[in-house]
């Protein structure tokens, strides 16, 4: 039990929140498991805006029911990628994001807005990196008969899922594994690990020397 002293200042403690910007193309059960992370009090961030490539994604639907704000650019507007990029990065700025997410973005980011967020751009990839980058990694997967798999948090750099890594899942591949129940088991983990990776960036305890990330 403490004793107040008459007199004592007390000082309450605010959290810091990370203002986070997500970037989703498609159904968004990634930003779904974040946001429940949120909700739960695990992460110490604050998703400002979800923004979109589509203005159907499930993702855009999903955070409305949250009432968190969204946006959705459509790219054929601007005239190449990097303009395109520098309608979001002035979005981003304008909510003073902090952190950037990728959650199932489909688009490759140019090295504009990669500079621009250096070691503050995160994505999820449904294989062990640096194993089956790019698209259809599950087909990959499968086709290339490993027996473990997995999923990757990374930060983003300037080419194809290469960025250093922050926390990776193995599940094992069986043979009765398709590309389809294959993506399943491993987004089961993907939901674990994304929000756990973000918990840490907003609690500034990822220390990026070369390729490695450090937990502190
Ligand atoms: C996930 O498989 C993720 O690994 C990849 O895109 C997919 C997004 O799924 N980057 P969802 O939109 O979060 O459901």
């Amino acid at each position: 039990m403490t004793t107040l002293v008459p007199g004592t200042k007390v000082v309450i403690k605010e959290k810091m929140m990370i203002n986070i910007g997500v970037l989703a193309s498609g159904r968004g059960t990634n930003l779904q498991a974040i946001i429940e992370a949120i909700e739960d009090g695990k992460i110490e961030g604050e998703i400002k805006i979800v923004m979109s490539d589509h203005p159907d994604a499930c993702a855009l639907k999903r955070a409305q029911q949250y009432h968190i704000a969204t946006q959705y650019i459509h790219f054929k507007e601007f005239k190449n990628r990097e303009d395109y990029d520098k309608e979001i990065v002035k979005t981003l700025k304008e909510k003073k994001i902090e952190l950037v997410v990728l959650a199932g973005y489909m688009r490759i980011l140019s090295p504009y807005f990669i500079r621009t967020y250096k070691n503050k751009i995160m994505n999820i990839h449904p294989a062990l990196l640096p194993s089956f980058p790019g698209l259809h990694a599950h087909k990959q997967t499968v086709e290339y008969g490993v027996k473990v798999s997995g999923c990757t948090v990374h930060f983003v750099d300037e080419g194809i899922d290469s960025g250093p890594m922050i926390l990776q899942k193995a599940v094992e591949v069986s043979d009765e594994d398709t590309e389809e129940s294959l993506a399943e088991k491993i987004l089961q983990e993907e939901h674990q690990i994304y929000p756990r990776a973000i918990q840490l960036f907003c609690e500034g305890r990822l220390v990026i020397k070369g390729r490695r990330v450090f937990i502190k």
